[in-house]
């Protein structure tokens, strides 16, 4: 089989370099000629562990080729997948323009049957918007080639893409023909080897299911934030609460585990995507809403303890941050909880010495000089005031305890992920505040 992919970011790159590894022909298109310069290079834009070297053997097998033009690229293909971004438009909606660009693309040089494919989260309606654009453009031609869309969400989790993408626990196709339904059970034929089901259902439950997971997850993390500050209020641990509920297995362990909000690109996204199209449409989505305030505060819970913690006087201060990106593995700093809280501290007058094993170049790029960088997690400690533990980055998990305490000015740690076990801080000399465990 033969497969165009349209945009070469996160989801482009890791659906089409996915797609080689089991043997499909793929080509991955951009506008952006450097990207793809680079691309053919064996330089990826985005960090994601393992696709450096799956893109390489790919490559190499001429399974993958990455390419600028895409009139001669969809040819003979039966699928074309469009994965290009979705930018907030000024208003905050999705903004369509790029997806909609590439679909009167294909309609203007399509010359076969082709599925067309929505991979980029786009809000529910945009499948029929894209079939349309095409339609349009076949009728300028005056041309009658058949097509179908097909929407299919993606479920890929930074850090662990490669992963999700080979070994899906569902992959969910939304079609209108059986035609486009025989060409989508052809393509993921090979990623159904672990029993997880390909469902099928109509487009927009499709479109719908990406917002409806995203959202679910989003709420399962701020009702654990709203928990962990009541126990903290209670003089209850949140850990051994989590615990409590999570062996139920309606509940589920997974995603319930409180810290200092969620962020990256898909959650904040995507909750507030989902309030706006409920409100267009008369709707008003209040556990949503709820989320997205738990979440916002959330976000403060570790700046307002260090300020807590030191009366409000945190000028001349200095604090090490461990951990920027917003989850580990990842380089993303989108709606990072660390430039929230690194933002506060500076606006009090401290000064913030910060270290990420990878987002570090990334941070930059946001934060400038306004924070120092560490070229390790140690070096960030030298006569710190406090410690704060903000993304947990494995290498953070058992540190040299000692080496951390002769280096700190005072033992303090804040620990936004509650990786640390509180006795065993305690019993180590640190005093220690984590998200809502006992102080
Ligand atoms: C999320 C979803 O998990 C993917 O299934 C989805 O495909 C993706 O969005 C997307 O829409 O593209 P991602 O944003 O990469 O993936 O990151 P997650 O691992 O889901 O983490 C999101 C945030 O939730 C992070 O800030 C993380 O720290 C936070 N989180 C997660 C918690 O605070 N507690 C938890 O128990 C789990």
């Amino acid at each position: 089989m033969r497969i165009a992919v349209v945009g070469t970011g996160y989801v482009g790159l890791v659906t089409g370099t996915c797609f080689a590894e089991v043997g499909i022909d793929v080509t991955c298109i951009d506008v952006d000629v450097k990207k793809i310069e680079n691309l053919k290079n064996g330089i990826l834009p985005i960090y994601e562990p393992g696709l450096e070297e799956m893109v390489a053997r790919n490559s190499q097998k001429e399974r993958l080729s990455f390419s600028t033009d895409l009139p001669s690229s969809i040819q003979g293909c039966d699928a074309a997948f469009i994965a290009v971004g979705t930018p907030p438009g000024e208003d905050g909606s999705a903004d369509l323009k790029y997806v909609l660009a590439v679909a009167r693309s294909i309609g203007q040089n399509m010359n076969d049957y082709i599925v067309v494919v929505t991979k980029s989260t786009v809000p529910v309606g945009t499948a029929n918007k894209v079939r349309q654009a095409i339609a349009e453009e076949l009728e300028a031609r005056g041309v009658d080639i058949p097509f179908d869309v097909a929407s299919n969400p993606e479920f890929l989790k930074e850090g662990a893409a490669i992963e999700d993408f080979l070994k899906p626990d569902r992959i969910v196709v939304g079609v209108a023909s059986t035609r486009a339904e025989e060409v989508m059970k052809k393509l993921y034929k090979p990623f159904l080897m672990n029993g997880h089901p390909l469902i099928f259902m109509d487009v927009p439950s499709a479109e719908m299911t990406k917002y409806a997971a995203n959202s679910m997850l989003a709420t399962k993390i701020s009702f654990m934030n709203d928990i962990a500050n009541l126990c903290e209020i209670m003089g209850a641990d949140v850990n051994m609460v989590r615990k409590g509920i999570g062996s139920d297995a309606r509940i589920g362990n997974r995603f319930i585990y409180p810290g200092i909000g969620y962020g990256g690109s898909c959650f904040p996204k995507d909750v507030k995507a989902l309030i706006r199209t409920a409100s267009e449409n008369g709707y008003e989505m209040k556990v949503l809403k709820s989320v997205e305030e738990v979440n916002d505060n959330q976000k403060m819970v570790l700046y307002n303890k260090v300020n807590n913690y030191f009366n409000g006087d945190l000028a001349g201060k200095t604090f090490a941050i461990w951990g920027l990106s917003f989850k580990p593995k990842t380089d993303d700093m989108r709606e990072a909880p660390s430039l929230v809280i690194i933002e506060k501290l500076l606006a009090q007058g401290a000064k913030v010495r910060a270290y990420d094993p990878v987002a570090i170049k990334e941070a930059a790029h946001t934060l400038g000089d306004t924070i120092e960088y560490g070229k390790d997690e140690y070096e960030t400690l030298i006569d710190a005031d406090a410690l704060l533990l903000v993304t947990e980055w494995p290498e953070f998990r058992s540190p040299n305890f000692n080496v951390v305490s002769k280096l700190m000015k005072d033992k303090v740690i804040f620990d936004g992920r509650n990786i640390y076990d509180p006795a065993e801080m305690n019993e180590k000399g640190f005093t220690y505040y984590g998200i809502g465990t006992k102080q």
